[in-house]
């Protein structure tokens, strides 16, 4: 198991160029299974995420290889085993994204209920009603989703809103179905995040015929047969943010090179609350912090607001305002893991339900702290960054899945970071 140790305070400067997305890779990796033949997607991070999901595609039947240059490449000429079990699936709730498809391409599929983690429950009610009103017959057998349409699916107007708003991975599980369904689907309040659009983009290349891209209405007229395709993979907002805060909470300036600026809008809103410069420069921008940390109310929403990925990141940074903050969580309200250990970093945080006030202290302080999930991780890295001292981070492992060994990225804009093996 690995550990980090980060030496603090530091300050940054350069530039860093952000990678393709993993949470556009995934649903799009899924997406190969709906075409038998070679696809090839590009711009897919190496991350432990992706990893596994390979190995969840090899057991489906596909063949699954990075060539020399980094794309990757799906053989899913066969598709002989929809079964996603559960020994994959409970590590990683993602692989729910093959249901669609599996349903679509084979006419049955066997997959394990993703079951809570550590950012709260992740119920697939959503998915499975988008799946039923297309035709699927669907029950629970020890633990798996057993969904069946040995005579297809058939296109149907869906309503796919839930108490927290849409569903990213179940607009991507419908989306992907409806593809090869017989006639027309409408899925209204679908998730606009526009990893999804990448998605459907993806689709289109493949032959699919989806209008309204981008919007909570996506009209899918349904085709008979769908093409392998090659697709390039959008850079990760996420971790453009990600990037964005650590040069906040360090007052350093630092260009962010290929990063969607259109697709960071809130977040960059909040950032300029915050008293921190943000210039959109060709294929990024640039981040310099140099006066005092504002206090700012941050409500996480779906898809154009503000996104609750980001939400730990940016506690951490409000944690060092000058004042008192707010910060509201609508998507996953248990998203807070990180509280506790911000809190032993001598952060002042009181969590009310999905609310945490974050009352400003002057300085963080470094401690042995525990990472927790993917972005509460991220948050106690830039805790480390700007705390006095050195911040031993455990559980290394829930960085690596959504970050390509961050320490060699953050260390030579001025990092100090050691990853130990213990
Ligand atoms: C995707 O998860 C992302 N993962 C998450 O990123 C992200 O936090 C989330 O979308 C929200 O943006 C990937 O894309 C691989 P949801 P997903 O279905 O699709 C409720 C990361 O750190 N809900 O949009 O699983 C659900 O409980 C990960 O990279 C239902 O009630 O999230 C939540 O409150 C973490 N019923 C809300 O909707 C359902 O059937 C949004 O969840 C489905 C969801």
């Amino acid at each position: 198991m690995d550990i980090f140790r980060i030496e603090g305070p530091v300050q940054f400067s350069g530039s860093v160029s952000i990678n393709g997305s993993k949470n556009a890779s995934l649903p799009i990796m899924a997406a190969a299974i709906l075409a038998a033949g070679k696809s090839v997607i590009k711009a897919v991070p190496h991350l432990s995420d992706i990893s596994v999901f390979s190995r969840l595609l090899g057991r489906l039947g596909c063949k699954v290889t990075r060539s020399r240059n980094g794309d990757l490449c799906i053989d899913s000429t066969v598709v002989d085993n929809p079964i996603g079990e559960y020994e994959i699936v409970r590590r990683m709730r993602a692989s729910i994204c093959i249901l669609g498809p599996l349903l679509a391409r084979c006419g049955r599929a066997e997959v394990s209920m993703p079951g809570g983690c550590a950012i709260g429950d992740r119920p697939v009610d959503i998915h499975l009603r988008g799946l039923r009103e297309l035709g699927a017959k669907i029950h629970l057998k020890n633990g798996y989703i057993v969904a069946e349409a040995p005579h297809g699916l058939t296109g149907k107007d869906i309503f796919m809103g839930g108490p927290f708003g849409s569903t990213v991975l179940g607009t991507a599980n419908v989306l992907m179905a409806a593809t090869l369904a017989k006639g027309k689907t409408i899925i209204e309040s679908a998730a606009c995040e526009p990893e999804v659009a990448d998605l459907a983009n993806c689709l289109n290349k493949m032959g699919a015929k989806i209008t309204g891209i981008g919007s909570p209405r996506l009209t899918i007229e349904g085709v008979r047969q769908l093409q392998p395709a090659e697709h390039q993979v959008i850079p990760d907002r996420i971790e453009a943010g990600t990037f964005m805060a650590a040069a906040a909470i360090t007052a350093s300036e630092l260009r962010i090179q290929n990063c969607r600026f259109d697709d960071m809008m809130a977040v960059v809103d909040r950032l300029r609350n915050i008293g921190v410069t943000v210039d959109a420069a060709n294929n990024g921008c640039v981040v310099t912090r140099s006066g005092s940390i504002k206090p700012a109310d941050i409500t996480t929403q779906p898809y154009p607001g503000f996104p609750t990925d980001l939400q730990a990141q940016f506690m951490t940074l409000l944690s060092l305002a000058e004042g008192n903050s707010v910060v509201i969580e609508k998507v996953f309200p248990d998203r807070f893991m990180h509280v506790a250990e911000l809190n032993r970093m001598a952060a002042n945080l009181r969590k009310e339900g999905p609310t945490v006030i974050v009352a400003g202290v002057k300085k963080l302080i470094a401690a042995p702290v525990m990472a927790s999930d993917l972005r509460a991780s991220a948050a106690l890295v830039l805790a480390g960054l700007a705390a006095e001292g050195t911040t031993t981070i455990q559980r290394v492992y829930h960085i690596d899945r959504g970050y390509e060994k961050i320490e060699e990225r953050l260390n030579p804009l001025g990092a100090k970071i050691t990853r130990q093996s213990i």
